[in-house]
This record gives C-alpha cells, structure tokens and sequence, in this order.
C-alpha cells in the first residue's frame, strides 16, 4: 500500500453526523432558531463537513479571522489565506446567543447541518477586502460579496445533517477521503491537483501534460461551485473535458472529479487556498499557472506564484509546479512557454477571451492550436444552446 500525504493540519475532519445523532438533531431543531444561508454558504459548510477545507471544523471566529487575514495563518500558526466567514445582519446576529445551537437551512429552507455559535464579532469590511482581495473596488466579484453580505460574523463548528440532493454529476462528486482512496489504490505516490474555472483550452491541457510528465498521476479538479455569472457553466466545461479525456489522455494515468467549491477570485491568497484543498484531496503537486484565480486586472500575471515564498520550504506539505504564461508558436511548431520559447510573440498564437468569444457566437472555430476543434464544438452548441447570455472565456 503506498502513503498518501497528510491532511491539513494532520487529520481529515469530518463534521457530518452519525445517523443515531442526526435523528437527536432533527427532534432538537425544533426548538432551534434558525438562519437561512446562501449557495455559498451551504457549499462552504459541505466542503468542511467532508474535510476539504481541513482543519477548520466550522466557520472561523475572531481569533482566527484576525491571524487569516494579516498574516495568512490561522491562530495556531497554520497556513491559511482566506477565512471561511458566515455573515448575517445586526438585525439577526441579535436574536443569537453565544454557546447555542442554531439550525442552518438551505435555500428549500430544509434543515441540513448545525451551527454550534462559539462568537459573534464585527468586522471591517474594506480592510478584509484590501487585505485579501489587493482592492476595495465592488467591481471585483469576490468584493462585491463582501460587501453585500451582512455586518456580523458567527463563528462556531458546524455538524452536518444531510447533504444536498444533486442531480449533476454524480459520478465526478467525490470526497477527500474518496479520492484518497482512489489514489492509494492505483499506487500513485506523487499526484499533480489542477484547479480549473474555465473551458480548457490547450495551454491548460499542456501544462497538465508537463506536469505528468514528473509524477504518477493527474487529478483534474474543474471547480463548479458558483462563480461569476458570466463564466461558462460547469455543465459545458465538463462536457468539454470528457470529450478531451475520451480522445487525448492516458485513462489510467488521469481522473477527473469536481469541486464543489465557490469561486472567491482572490488570486494569490486563493492559489495557497487552492492547493491546500487539494492537499486535502490527496494531492502532493499542484500546479499554479498564469494569473491563477484573477479576475481583470486586480493582480500580476505571476503574483500566485511569489505569495508561496512567504511560506517556509516544504510548511505547505503541498509542492506547486508553476507554469509561465503557455502558447502555441509557430516556430516551434508546438505548445510552448516564454520560458521555453526564443521566438518573437508575433509568432505565437494566443486569442484574447474576447476574440474567442466572437468566434465561438458566430459558430466559427478557433484556430486548432489554440482549442481542439472536439472543445470548440461543445462550446459553440452550448453558447448557442444559451444564446443571450454573456459569457467570459
Ligand atoms: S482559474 O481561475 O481556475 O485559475 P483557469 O481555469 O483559466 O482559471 O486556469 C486554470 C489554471 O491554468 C490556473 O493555474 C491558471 O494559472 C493556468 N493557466 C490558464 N491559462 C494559462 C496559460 N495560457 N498559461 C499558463 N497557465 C495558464
């Protein structure tokens, strides 16, 4: 049997209940107030049920908040670059007392997890912007839901009842100590992580390949919790990905699987989160690319990759492989990187989001060396399936 690498923190948590609880649980809801919580929400309280934001147990209190957001740690002095927060308004944080049990519903308004309220703390909302997403600007995504969240946090570990009846891929859903599993099994030592949001073009399956190269196996982990309305649907990117996976990859070297995790677009500070999830999923390599978890213009092409010199060799467990900004050129007739390439950029062939954006509504391929034509094709029926809606690539 092969080691796989530890947990964050040294121990998988999980937060879900046993069914004997669950049935206390549900006769003492009850009497429990209650908060309705968002889609955000509800995922970030699944995904520490499960383990993948170990070691948190619930949503962060004041102690932790505080060390997360200046010093990228958690109070113990783990790693740690985003606090998982739960904010209400004055008007409910009120009706809650510190040391109860609340009930957390879901947007049916069903029961599904506890919240076991330790504290209730205000915050500032420009710092934590600035702090963690580089900008006060509610133009930037991840700011916007700050600042349109509610003024008090809760801070408390979670159990979790029941988990959400999904209808969509139900065979990619699988949990840390699933994939663990799976990777022990197929005896992969060393496995690369690949964070994804967008349609995978062949940069993304280039690096993917590189990174192969080097160890035992490659879990490709498409993010498809909610993110910004104008980015494409998880449904079409997963299209895309079996497609290129039936045709181009090794099927005993690759496997996919998703993330049911929201997107925060906090760049940097989300590459380390990023890699700590999937650290929890099993993985020891993780690869960081250009502008890894940007959006517009708010960080440096490369800032996701120097925010892991603030962190001790090897503190991290996890090791990035970092990729510089990949291309197809023509010279070298083949995929390459400003690392790897001597030719003018001239000759390389990199469309903007934009341009393939007009391709793809006018039902025109982009070029090959930039998406496969099999991409292309699920993208441009998909586009067209939606047609109206505007979508970022
Ligand atoms: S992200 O928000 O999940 O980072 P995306 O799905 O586009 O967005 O990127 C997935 C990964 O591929 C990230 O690590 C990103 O840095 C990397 N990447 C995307 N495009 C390129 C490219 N042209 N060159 C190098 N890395 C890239």
């Amino acid at each position: 049997m092969s080691k796989i690498i530890s947990p964050h923190g040294g121990k998988l948590i999980n937060r879900e209940l046993t069914a004997k609880e669950k049935k206390a649980y549900e006769e003492k809801s009850k009497s429990l107030k209650s908060i309705k919580l968002n889609s955000r929400e509800i995922s970030d309280v699944e995904m520490i049920a499960v383990g993948a934001f170990s070691p948190l147990e619930g949503f962060v209190g004041e102690e932790d908040y505080e060390n997360i957001i200046h010093n990228k740690r958690l109070a113990n002095g783990l790693p740690w670059t985003i606090p998982v927060t739960l904010a209400v308004t004055q008007k409910e944080a009120v009706q809650f007392n510190e040391g109860e049990d609340i009930a957390l519903l879901d947007e049916d308004n069903s029961l599904f997890a506890i919240l076991h309220l330790k504290e209730k703390y205000s915050f500032d909302k420009e710092r934590e912007a600035s702090l963690v997403y580089g900008t006060t600007e509610d133009k930037h995504p991840g700011v916007k839901y700050l600042y349109d969240g509610g003024d008090i946090l809760l801070g408390g570990e979670i159990s979790l009842l029941k988990r959400q009846s999904y209808s969509d891929f139900l065979q990619y859903r699988l949990d840390p100590s699933e994939t663990r599993k799976i990777f022990v099994e197929r005896g992969w030592k060393r496995v690369v992580g690949f964070q994804t949001r967008n349609p995978v073009h062949r940069a993304h399956e280039y690096i993917q390949k590189c990174a192969l190269e080097v160890v035992d196996g490659l879990l490709l982990h498409p993010l498809i919790g909610e993110t910004k309305s104008d980015d494409i649907p998880a449904d079409i990117r997963m299209k895309c990905y079996e497609i290129l996976l039936e045709k181009y990859y090794p099927k005993d070297r690759v496997f996919l699987s998703v993330l049911p995790a929201a997107m925060r677009y906090a760049g940097p500070r989300e590459a380390i989160f990023h890699a700590i999830i999937r650290k929890n999923y099993g993985c020891t390599h993780f690869i960081v690319g250009r502008d890894h978890a940007g959006v517009g213009n708010y960080y440096g092409s490369f800032d996701a990759h120097y925010i892991f010199d603030e962190f001790e060799e090897n503190e991290l467990e996890i090791t990035p492989m970092f990729f510089d900004y990949t291309f197809y050129c023509k010279d070298c007739e083949g995929m390459a990187s400003y690392k790897t390439c001597p030719h003018s950029s001239e000759r390389h062939i990199s469309l903007s989001g934009t341009k393939v954006r007009e391709l793809l509504r006018a039902g025109k391929m982009p070029p090959p060396e930039f998406s496969r034509p099999e991409v292309a094709q699920v993208l441009i029926e998909g586009l067209a399936e939606r047609e109206g809606l505007n979508y970022q690539i």
